[in-house]
């Protein structure tokens, strides 16, 4: 028996057959088990002979499965070390990270600016009605904006709209004031696209209607936000301007917040850059949204959103900003 399990198990070189042999001498109803278990039925004379015998080959039956079980082991963790070697000079695949679009991220800041002065921040649709686009705005039939030329048509009532102000429209008609509104998004206009114009491009609007509301507070509060987004030291300027939903209108400019003198990129040399247009809302805008201009009035405005991001982050084509281009988008 002890001849036979050692040559056995010598030759074994895998671990379920290594089992299966353990169970077969060593087992419960192993055959080295059963001669123990028989020890018994000898005499008193035999029983320490064959004890001694039966113990010495279980003992090395054991040791030897010992053995092997750790030999084979290492076999298995040796042939995997060679099959799942890692080829450290094949070339990584690269992982792009994410960024905020550069006109995300002046949207974000200027949110945050006018929330922090108390207004909310709501959305309009892309497709409007031309009532809320022009009729309610109080633009005359004739009005150039109007034109096909420089409107997209969806159909008899709908278009792009070619501003964020219907948003006032909406607005006015579903609240009763005090209001205090921006409304950031994308407005369209049938432009071929060059450096300084794009058909798609963004506002943000604004508006206030309450009670004794003056050119006063529309200044003070487009100061505040001029100070805050493009630093103290800013300067503003109001230039008189005419748009049929605001009485009167102006147009902002800020002093160039980068000038570099007459030959500075930002501005043109010219040390100023118009922002935004505004004004004190048209009484028949009020009127035509519910709102009775005799008790109510109020001011508005909507600034180029995707000019001020150009004129942060110093992108000289209006392009850039739309063509998705990764060594673009990665500098923000
Ligand atoms: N909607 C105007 C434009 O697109 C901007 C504006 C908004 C002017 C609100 C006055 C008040 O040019």
């Amino acid at each position: 028996l002890r001849e036979e399990a050692l040559k056995s198990l010598s030759a074994v070189e895998e671990m379920d057959i290594l089992e299966n042999l353990r169970v077969q001498y060593m087992g419960k109803k192993g055959e080295l088990t059963n001669i123990l278990k028989e020890m018994g039925k000898l005499s008193a004379e035999e029983r320490p002979v064959i004890g001694k015998i039966a113990n010495e080959v279980r003992g090395e039956i054991e040791s030897i499965i010992e053995e092997k079980k750790s030999s084979l082991k290492l076999a298995v963790i040796n042939q995997k070390l060679k099959t799942e070697s890692i080829d450290v000079t094949i070339p990584v695949k690269t992982k792009f990270v994410g960024k905020i679009h550069p006109i995300t991220k002046v949207v974000r800041e200027m949110e945050q600016i006018f929330m922090s002065m108390g207004f909310s921040v709501v959305e309009g649709p892309e497709i409007e009605t031309i009532e809320n686009n022009f009729d309610a705005l109080n633009a005359p039939q004739n009005h150039p904006s109007r034109d096909m030329s420089d409107t997209f048509y969806i159909s008899e009532n709908l278009l792009l709209r070619t501003q964020t102000s219907p948003v006032q429209v909406r607005t006015m008609r579903e609240n009763t004031p005090p209001i205090r509104v921006i409304s950031p998004g994308r407005c369209f206009r049938c432009d071929t696209p060059d450096a300084t114009h794009s058909p798609m491009f963004h506002q943000l609007e604004g508006l206030v209607v309450d009670k004794h509301i003056t050119f006063a507070n529309l200044k003070s509060t487009l100061e505040e936000f001029a100070y805050k987004f493009f630093g103290p030291d800013t300067k503003t300027k109001f230039r008189p301007h005419n748009f049929p939903f605001t009485e009167p209108s102006a147009e902002m400019d800020i002093s160039c917040f980068k000038c570099s003198g007459s030959g500075c990129p930002t501005c043109k040399g010219e040390g100023w850059m118009e922002i935004l247009g505004a004004g004190m809302v048209h009484p028949n805008v009020l009127r035509n949204c519910g709102i009775d201009p005799e008790i109510y009035s109020g001011f508005a405005f909507g600034m180029g959103v995707d000019r001020i991001a150009m004129t942060k982050y110093e992108i000289d084509d209006i392009r850039y900003l739309y063509e998705n281009d990764m060594r673009f988008l990665s500098q923000f």
